[in-house]
């Protein structure tokens, strides 16, 4: 090849890159439309299809970091680093200040419903199992007080879902399963630190908590995504959001 063939190939891959097809997976849609009915998906002509880095999304490095996903994928985090810094203040095990800073980043940056089990199940290969654990089950846990420790049911809550609200059966079984393991106080104070009504004028930086993580969160070298465990998939799909397969 010549230097202008390749710089022609070149121009041309980045091109294909760019304009590759996007078709979005059922659940991405699901409710604005009927996911019963064909996904809709523009003509191709002869295009290729989206099988890597989405070009509208910020380029993430080949061996990402938790922080890179903080940065780079989910979306404000304010609420977890108050709520870590919060319990940093309050003074309880750094493990716990971990499961504060971690315990909603399904929410942050893969998917809201059932929030407390997809976060543990992202972070299960790379925490200790009691933060895991605790971050669980913290999604059952804020539904119900514990006077004990000073937790109300959150007013919050009231405003949004309503007065006459009663949590479903799976998630009342959860919390009585939670309440009588050893580990439920670990859960309890996460939903103690949990800051919902937190200042949108304190700004809390990443940075604060990189020791924290570096001593409890086991980074793969390979990179979040890359390193074969049990939730590397799920990274991988937060990474490539728009993958085709
Ligand atoms: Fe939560
Ligand atoms: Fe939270």
């Amino acid at each position: 090849m010549t230097t202008l063939q390749r710089a022609e190939a070149a121009e041309h891959a980045l091109s294909q890159e760019l304009d590759r097809v996007v078709v979005k997976s059922v659940l991405f849609t699901s409710g604005e439309r009927d996911p019963r009915q064909p996904v809709t998906r523009p003509p191709d002509d002869g295009r290729l299809y989206m099988m890597g880095h989405d070009p509208r999304l910020p380029w993430m490095p080949d061996k990402p970091t938790l922080f890179d996903f903080f940065r780079l994928r989910f979306g404000p985090s304010a609420h977890l680093l108050q709520s870590a810094r919060l319990a940093m203040k309050n003074g309880v095990d750094e493990k716990i200040v971990l499961a504060c800073l971690l315990h909603d980043i399904a929410i942050a940056g893969f998917i809201r419903s059932d929030h407390g089990y997809w976060s543990a199940q992202l972070l299960e290969p790379y925490v200790d199992e009691e933060v895991a654990w605790g971050i669980r089950y913290h999604q059952a846990l804020r539904f119900f007080p514990d006077e004990s420790v000073g937790y109300r049911y959150p007013e919050l809550y009231l405003k949004l879902f309503g007065a006459d609200y009663v949590p479903e059966p799976h998630i009342q079984a959860a919390y009585r399963y939670a309440r009588d393991h050893k580990w439920y106080m670990t859960s309890r104070l996460i939903t103690v630190n949990d800051l919902y009504s937190f200042d949108p004028t304190v700004q809390v930086q990443l940075e604060e908590f990189t020791d924290v993580v570096g001593r409890h969160f086991r980074q793969p070298k390979e990179g979040l995504g890359f390193d074969q465990s049990p939730s590397a998939h799920m990274w991988r799909t937060i990474n490539w959001p728009t993958r085709y397969l």
